[in-house]
């Protein structure tokens, strides 16, 4: 809590190419939290790395991601949106955090499982901690509240676990924070396989939609999307593929599912597709434009790189020489 606002924390990472999920999972909703709460938003570029990244394509697509941030309304005047490796209080507390974390835990994750099956080749010890570092981000700040997707509730769970006990062992340090999940959106599926999530690393082009698509691709990946043969638009999970079109134009236009069902009701399934694409580009169109014109502004986003580090630094050291002494370590003279 700052003063009477509530604490929120939220990230993404800057890997890969963003996907509508993360758009509709995620920083829709943190643009409308952004007013009610006291909100940081990382671009968590430490956790890009537990996959191998190219450096400088790496560093380009932190910048795009920050400048999405923005591009998609959130004011960094308000809001503190800043690079995770740039507060290395993160790094501090995610190695504490992780002698408090039990192997067990992080075997049972789920993304874990997932990662490593698809890059078998490096599956390396950031890779497998990574939910650790992801408590650490988080508890920093003392966030009440942190805006996910579904896919990150498992990670979500583990954190208010490590905050409890902790709390547990040393007092109340860490306040525990909920996940916020919205109501539609919250789980984007595959275009081309309902049963799996949208991904930016998919690699069929055609089952994700990326937020820099242009709108004829947009169009077209939303014109093949994979339905089935009932020949209904019904919100039920025995459809999943209208499920989730469903699900993508009600995020796109703010109506709920049952409002989308009834307005296309004995409709064919090509009218429909075509309206998903529609809603679709009236969202993404907009923000393309908004991050192309932020782009060209680079002492704006120097300057708001520069100062919100320093103001998320400031805070997040707080927490982190609080928990430094609790756990014992000596104090820095003065
Ligand atoms: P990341 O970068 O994979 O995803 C960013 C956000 O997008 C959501 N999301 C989706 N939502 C709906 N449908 C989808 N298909 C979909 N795909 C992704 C994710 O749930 C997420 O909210 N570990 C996190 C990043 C992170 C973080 C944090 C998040 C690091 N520290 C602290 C919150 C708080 C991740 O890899 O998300």
């Amino acid at each position: 809590m700052i003063g009477d606002r509530r604490i929120l924390f939220s990230g993404m990472q800057a890997t890969g190419n963003l996907t509508l999920g993360n758009y509709l999972g995620a920083l829709k909703n943190w643009v409308t939290l952004s007013d009610e709460y006291e909100c940081y938003y990382s671009v968590v570029d430490m956790h890009s790395i537990t996959i191998r990244q190219d450096p400088a394509e790496l560093r380009k697509r932190a910048r795009a991601l920050l400048t999405l941030y923005i591009a998609a309304g959130i004011d960094p005047e308000k809001s503190i949106i800043y690079y995770q490796s740039h507060v290395s209080a993160h790094a501090e507390l995610a190695w504490i955090l992780n002698c408090f974390t039990y192997m067990g835990e992080l075997n049972r994750m789920t993304q874990f499982k997932d990662k490593s099956a698809k890059h078998a080749d490096n599956i390396n010890a950031g890779l497998f901690t990574y939910p650790v570092l992801m408590a650490a981000d988080i508890l920093l700040y003392q966030a009440d509240v942190v805006p996910v997707g579904v896919d990150q509730m498992q990670h979500l769970e583990l954190t208010r676990d490590l905050a409890q006990r902790f709390n547990a062992l040393y007092g109340d340090v860490f306040t525990v924070p909920e996940a916020y999940i919205g109501k539609v959106g919250a789980k984007i599926m595959s275009l081309q396989d309902p049963s799996k999530k949208m991904s930016k690393s998919d690699e069929n082009p055609n089952a994700s939609i990326y937020l820099m698509d242009d709108p004829d691709t947009i169009r077209r990946k939303c014109k093949r999307a994979v339905t089935d043969s009932e020949a209904q638009i019904r919100y039920r999970d025995e459809q999943p593929g209208v499920k989730n079109l469903i699900d993508i134009y009600s995020a796109c236009t703010g109506k709920t599912p049952a409002e989308t069902e009834k307005e296309f009701e004995g409709k064919g399934y090509g009218e429909f597709k075509e309206a998903v694409g529609e809603a679709v580009v009236s969202v993404l169109s907009p923000l393309q434009a908004r991050v192309k014109e932020l782009e060209k502004d680079k002492e704006y986003i120097d300057r708001v790189i520069r100062n919100n580090a320093e103001r998320a630094g400031a805070t997040a050291v707080k927490t982190l020489r609080k928990v430094q002494k609790k756990v014992g370590f000596p104090e820095r003279p003065r």
